[in-house]
């Protein structure tokens, strides 16, 4: 298996994993064979990444930490609670809670895994899709900065709902493509305060620490942030842990609007911003787990040779195991070869087709 571009995907392709829609519901089922008809209504959708089988890699296990019924539940939970609160301005805090609590016992159930992108599908609403990432990437860190299971649990719900306050702002601001205008910016300024009111609502029991973390994840350490200005510990730890993986999953998934970054990219911002932006100690656990390659993801190493990443271990995420394709020629490897990158010190990765 292996993920490309939609752009490289061409007719006769077999799609390896099912694509899901902003409900999660099954877009297009694993296995089917790609025509052009559903090419271009994927186009129409903003598709930019599909998993298709390919015989060169059967042996390459794309990770997926989630179980396809988990996702699909949480973003039909997910969905369903934005309407309620937009609609009624209540919901059903419960089945947040629960699917929160499903989410970390199949995260925590894996042995250890380091911080990798999910390819959980996003399309025309990418706010489900982000909160849906924000939680996984937040339980895996809170795992790794060995919070308790029942914090952690209260902490994916927080990710979950961080961005309720989302829904009050019109989505031409959230998805507008240019850069903002200062009235605009002080709009959307207005969701961390918006999303604190709408779960503090006394109608429903929700653990106030779950209702901060809205409305402090995008407070910075050095009091730069919004919409107060908190500094230091006047974040609660929670919350410092989500504004990390707000961030990476802003900067690396995939928006209507633009293309997502590069994981070396966003492991660069997230360093630059240690301390000052983000908690220094909990920023330096996220980074020393971050993965910067990812399973069936072509890359060139420093000798020139072409190879595909196979594998990546927790404990040297940024140095995983390559399958040599070619020679710094062009001269295929026959049979490939595969080498662990941890235990080869003088060979890096110069450059990724990242997707
Ligand atoms: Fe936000």
């Amino acid at each position: 298996m292996r993920q490309i571009r939609l752009t490289k995907v061409r007719p006769g392709m077999k799609l390896a994993r099912n694509l899901l829609g902003r409900k999660g519901q099954v877009l297009l089922a694993s296995g089917i064979t790609l025509t052009k008809e559903y090419l271009d209504k994927l186009r129409a959708l903003h598709v930019k990444s599909l998993f298709i089988h390919d015989a060169r890699y059967a042996d390459i296990k794309i990770p997926e930490y989630l179980s396809q019924e988990t996702q699909q539940r949480a973003l039909a939970i997910l969905s369903t609670t934005m309407e309620q609160i937009y609609d009624k301005k209540t919901f059903a805090i419960d089945a947040v809670s629960d699917i929160a609590s499903d989410i970390v016992e199949e995260l925590i159930l894996q042995p250890s895994i380091s911080i990798q992108l999910t390819g959980i599908a996003t399309h025309d609403d990418y706010t489900l899709a982000h909160s849906l990432n924000c939680a996984i990437y937040t339980t895996l860190l809170a795992r790794s900065c060995n919070f308790t299971v029942p914090q952690i649990k209260e902490i994916a719900c927080g990710a979950l709902l961080h961005d309720v306050g989302k829904i009050k702002v019109d989505k031409g601001i959230i998805n507008k493509p240019d850069r903002l205008t200062e009235k605009e910016f002080g709009i959307i300024k207005e969701h961390p305060l918006s999303g604190f009111n709408l779960l503090v609502n006394k109608r429903w029991e929700i653990s106030s620490l779950v209702a901060h973390m809205a409305w402090q994840h995008h407070e910075k350490i050095d009091g730069t942030g919004y919409p107060r200005g908190l500094q230091g510990e006047e974040i609660l730890n929670y919350a410092r842990l989500l504004t990390i993986t707000d961030v990476y999953e802003a900067i690396t998934g995939h928006r209507p609007y633009r293309e997502a970054m590069k994981l070396q990219e966003a492991y660069n911002i997230i360093q630059s911003g240690l301390g000052t932006t983000f908690d220094e100690h909990f920023g330096k656990i996220f980074l020393s787990k971050m993965a910067l390659y990812l399973p069936g993801v072509e890359v060139t190493l420093s000798t020139g040779e072409q190879a595909v990443v196979v594998s990546v271990s927790e404990t040297s995420p940024q140095k995983p195991l390559v399958r040599l394709l070619s020679y710094a020629d062009g001269t295929p490897y026959i049979p490939p070869r595969d080498i662990n990158l941890a235990e080869n010190p003088q060979i890096s990765i110069v450059s990724t087709s990242h997707i």
